[in-house]
C-alpha cells in the first residue's frame, strides 16, 4: 500500500487526515467545544398542508432548564427566508409565518440548558393545526405541473423532428421509468452551533460551501458578510445535502442572540428527512428509434420532477441524454410536478443518476430489439460532436472505457439469451451501461505560504466531505513547490480563507487544485525572478522560466541547484502569494461571485464551443435466485476517463463509492411515502435501506488515461459523481439477462422479481 512520499500528481498517497480522522482528533462542526452553550431541539409539523392556527407552550415552559421558545408568533419579520435550492423558485418558509408546505417542517425551536431538556419541552409543545388535504407526489389529487424550462428560464434540447423519425424509424422502443424519493442520509447528522462574538456571528455547521453559507444568513439577518463566520473544517458526508442553506441556520443564529449565549443544535436523523433536500422522485418517457444496424434516428425523452409547491427545483437531466449520442433527431421536455412536500435539492449527481437510469435502460432495450451487443449498440452510435448544437466534446473516451472495462468484466463469455446463465439455482445476469458526468471548473482564491526550510501552508475555504480534498491540496503544493507532502499543512473549511469554491457538481478538485497550483507558479516565479536577478548565485543572469522548484532545491535542466533556504532567502525569508482564478467560460465576476457565495462556474455542458464530459462504463453481474428471487450483486467492474487523476488512492475510492450508491440506488434505497399524509415512513436508518458489506461484491475500478488540457491546466475533470450514474442501469440491464424481466422502476426488489 502506498505510503506518503515527497509526491507529484497522479502518486497514490494516503489521506494526510486519516489519522486526525481514526484517533478522533478531527473535529467535526457539532464536535467543537463551545463553552456554556445552550441546546436547541426542533419542534417540526405533523401536517403537510394547512396552517398552525396556535401553540400551548405553558408546559413546556414548565420543563426545568427550558430558556426560550421560538415560534412565528414572536420572531416571524426577523429573518429572511432562505433561498431555494439552485436559486430555482421560493423556498419553504418556517417561522417566517403560520403556513405549513410540508410534513416536517421546522414550526418552533426550543432552547434549553441541557439536550434532554429541550427535547422534553419539545415534545410538549402542543400545536393547534388548521390542516387541508395534501398531495404527496405523482397521481396525487391536487399537484400542480408546469414546465421546468418556462420556469426557470432553461431549455429543452431538442434537434430536427424526432416524432418524424420516431414514426418512420425501422426498430423503435417505447418505455416508461421510475425512480424513488431518496435521502442523501450522511453519516453526520445536520447540525448547527452559533455563537455571537460582539456584532460578528460565527456558525459551526457542516457545509460543502461555506461561503454560500455565510453569503445566506448574512443576507437572511440583514448583517455585513463580514459579520458572519462559517467554520466547516471536517464534514461528516455531503452527497450533496450540504450544498445550499436549509432554514435552521438563521434561527439558531437568532436563538442565540436572544439568548446571548451559543446555541447547539443537533438534528435528529428523522428530522433531516424533512429540513433539508432529498432526491426527488422521477418519471421518464423514452423512444428510441433505430435502423437495423443500430444506428440512432430518433431519441425522445419525457422527464417529470416532483418538487415543493414554491419551488420549481428540478435537475433535468435531458441536458445529458440529450446529447450523449450521435442522433439526428431529438426532443426533450422536462416537467415539474408540484406537490405539499419539502423542496428536494443535489444529491449524488442529481441530474444524471435518474435520467441516464431511463436512458441506458432503453438503449439495453434497443440492443435486445436489434439483437445487438448493448456494447456495440453504443460503439455505433458514439460520437466526437453532441448533437443538439454541434459542439465536439473537449475529450471522450466512452468507447475506451467499455473497452477496458468489458475486457476485464470477461464480456466475450456473455451468452446474450437471457436467463441462459446459470449456477445452480442462481440466474446469472450481466448487464453494462455507460457513465457520464460534465466536467466543471468555478472561480476559486487560494493564498500559499512558503518557508526557507520549504514548509508550505496552504489557505484556502475548500471542504473535505469525506473525498480526499486536504490530500490533494497538499499534493499539488508538494508537487508545484518540489517538497514532499508532509511539508505541506492544508487549511480549509472557513469562510475567513480566500474561497475554494463549492463541493459539490463534481468540481472542487479541479476548482481548487488549479488555483494552488497558480498560487504555487508564482511563488516559483518570484523565487526564480529573484535568483535571476541576483548579482550572486548559481543561477545570476539565467532564464527564470528555466528553472524549476524540486527536492527542496531551486534547479535548472542541466542539473544546477541552489538549497531553498539561500533561494528564498533574496525574498526576506518566507514567501507568501495570494491568487484566484477565474476559468474562461464562467461569469466575468467570478472571483467577485465566490465572495460572495455565489457558484462561479464554467460548465462543461454550457459552454460555447465545446462540450465537457468525463466518461464511463459499468459492468455488473447479478445473481437471482430462481426459487426466491433474492437479488446479490458479485462483482461490478467500472472504466473511467477523467483526465488527470491527482491521487488515485482516495479516486478510486470516490469511484467505488460511487459504484456502491449505484447498486444502493438500484437495489435498496427509497423513501417509502405515506400519500394520505404526505409524509415519508421509513425515515431512521433502520429502515432506509443502504447496502451493507454483506450486499456489495468486488467492485473494481480501472482508470483510462486521459489527457484533456481544455478543461483546466491541470486537466482534471472530476470524478465526485461520474462512478454512480451508469449503475442503475447496469443493474437493472443485468437483472433482465438473468430473468428475462425489464423492471423500470426503482427500486427493483424481491417482489418485483415475483410476477
Ligand atoms: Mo453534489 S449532489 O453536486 O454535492
Amino acid at each position: 500500500m502506498a505510503t506518503i512520499v515527497p509526491a507529484a500528481i497522479g502518486t497514490p498517497t494516503l489521506r494526510i487526515d486519516g489519522r486526525a480522522k481514526v484517533t478522533g482528533s478531527a473535529r467535526y462542526p457539532s464536535d467543537v467545544a463551545v463553552p456554556n452553550a445552550a441546546h436547541a431541539f426542533l419542534v417540526t409539523s405533523t401536517i403537510a398542508r394547512g396552517r398552525v392556527a396556535g401553540f400551548d407552550l405553558a408546559e413546556a415552559r414548565r420543563v426545568p432548564g427550558v430558556l426560550d421558545i421560538l415560534t412565528h408568533e414572536d420572531v416571524a419579520g426577523q429573518v429572511q427566508p432562505p433561498s431555494a435550492p439552485g436559486g430555482k423558485g421560493k423556498a419553504t418558509t418556517t417561522l417566517e409565518s403560520d403556513i405549513v408546505w410540508h410534513a416536517g417542517q421546522i414550526i418552533a425551536v426550543v432552547i434549553a440548558d441541557s439536550y434532554e431538556a429541550a427535547r422534553e419541552a419539545a415534545h410538549k409543545v402542543v400545536v393547534r393545526y388548521e390542516p387541508q388535504p395534501p398531495a404527496a407526489s405523482f397521481d396525487s389529487p391536487g399537484v400542480t405541473l408546469e414546465s421546468a424550462a418556462a420556469a426557470n428560464k432553461q431549455s429543452d434540447p431538442q434537434v430536427g423532428d424526432a416524432a418524424a423519425a420516431f414514426a418512420a424509424a425501422d426498430v423503435k422502443i417505447e418505455a416508461s421509468y421510475a425512480t424513488p424519493t431518496q435521502h442523501h442520509n450522511p453519516m453526520e447528522l445536520f447540525t448547527t452551533t452559533c455563537l455571537w462574538s460582539g456584532d460578528r456571528l460565527i456558525i459551526h455547521e457542516p457545509s460543502q460551501f461555506v461561503h454560500g453559507v455565510r453569503a445566506e444568513v448574512a443576507r437572511q439577518l440583514g448583517l455585513n458578510l463580514e459579520h458572519v463566520r462559517v467554520l466547516s473544517r471536517f464534514v461528516g458526508g455531503g452527497f450533496g445535502s450540504r450544498g445550499g442553506i436549509t432554514a435552521r441556520t438563521a434561527w439558531i443564529a437568532l436563538a442565540a442572540r436572544r439568548l446571548n449565549r451559543p446555541v447547539k443544535l443537533v438534528a435528529t436523523r428523522s428530522q433531516g428527512f424533512t429540513i433539508a433536500t432529498y432526491r426527488a422522485e422521477t418519471r421518464h418517457h423514452l423512444r428510441l428509434g433505430a435502423t437495423p444496424d443500430g444506428t440512432l434516428v430518433s431519441l425522445s425523452h419525457d422527464g417529470w420532477e416532483v418538487t415543493s409547491r414554491p419551488s420549481t427545483y428540478n435537475v433535468s437531466g435531458t441536458g445529458t441524454t440529450a446529447r450523449l449520442y450521435r442522433c439526428d433527431n431529438v426532443a426533450t421536455k422536462v416537467t415539474i410536478v408540484h406537490a405539499d412536500r419539502n423542496t428536494p435539492g443535489f444529491m449524488r449527481a442529481p441530474p444524471e443518476t435518474p435520467y441516464l437510469f431511463a436512458l441506458e435502460s432503453a438503449m439495453d432495450e434497443l440492443a435486445v430489439a436489434l439483437k445487438l451487443d448493448p456494447v456495440e449498440l453504443r460503439r455505433c452510435n458514439d460520437t466526437a460532436v453532441e448533437p443538439i448544437h454541434g459542439l465536439p466534446y473537449s475529450s471522450r473516451n466512452l468507447m475506451a472505457c467499455f473497452d477496458a472495462a468489458a475486457e476485464a468484466f470477461g464480456w466475450k463469455d456473455r451468452s446474450a439469451e437471457p436467463g441462459s446463465m446459470r449456477a445452480d439455482d442462481w440466474l446469472i445476469g450481466w448487464g453494462c451501461a455507460a457513465a457520464t458526468y460534465h466536467a466543471s471548473i468555478s472561480a476559486a482564491a487560494a493564498r500559499v505560504q512558503l518557508t526557507p526550510e520549504g514548509s508550505v501552508r496552504v489557505e484556502t475555504a475548500a471542504h473535505d466531505i469525506g473525498t480526499g480534498a486536504y490530500t490533494v491540496i497538499a499534493m499539488i503544493a508538494a508537487d508545484r513547490l518540489g517538497v514532499g507532502v508532509d511539508k505541506v499543512s492544508v487549511l480549509i473549511g472557513d469562510s475567513d480563507l480566500p474561497p475554494g469554491g463549492l463541493a459539490a457538481g463534481s468540481t472542487h478538485t479541479a476548482s481548487v487544485c488549479t488555483v494552488v497550483a497558480k498560487a504555487c507558479d508564482q511563488i516559483k516565479e518570484r523565487i526564480a525572478e529573484a535568483a535571476t536577478r541576483a548579482n550572486e548565485g548559481p543561477f545570476a543572469g539565467a532564464d527564470p522560466t528555466s528553472l524549476v522548484l524540486s527536492q527542496a532545491s531551486l534547479r535548472a535542466a542541466n542539473g544546477t541547484s541552489e538549497p531553498l533556504d539561500k533561494a528564498v532567502a533574496r525574498l526576506g525569508g518566507v514567501v507568501e502569494v495570494y491568487a484566484e482564478n477565474l476559468p474562461p467560460g464562467a461569469p466575468a465576476r467570478g472571483a467577485h461571485m465566490v465572495y460572495h457565495g455565489q457558484p462561479a462556474m464554467a460548465r462543461g455542458s454550457e459552454l460555447k464551443d465545446q462540450i465537457r464530459h468525463s466518461f464511463g462504463a459499468q459492468f455488473v453481474e447479478v445473481r437471482v435466485h430462481a426459487l426466491t428471487r433474492e437479488i446479490r450483486v458479485p462483482r461490478a467492474v467500472g472504466a473511467f476517463a477523467a483526465g488527470t487523476i491527482v491521487n488515485p488512492v482516495t479516486a478510486r475510492s470516490q469511484l467505488m463509492g460511487g459504484m456502491i450508491w449505484g447498486i444502493s440506488a438500484a437495489l435498496h434505497e427509497a423513501t417509502e411515502i405515506d400519500h394520505a399524509r404526505a409524509t415519508y415512513t421509513n425515515d431512521d436508518l433502520a429502515e432506509y435501506l443502504v447496502p451493507v458489506n454483506a450486499d456489495i461484491g468486488t467492485v473494481e475500478v480501472q482508470f483510462v488515461p486521459e489527457e484533456d488540457h481544455h478543461v483546466n491546466p491541470l486537466g482534471i475533470k472530476g470524478i465526485g459523481e461520474l462512478g454512480t450514474t451508469g449503475m442503475n442501469a447496469a443493474v437493472a440491464n443485468a437483472v433482465y439477462h438473468a430473468t428475462g424481466m425489464r423492471i423500470r422502476k426503482l427500486p427493483i426488489r424481491i417482489e418485483g422479481l415475483l410476477a
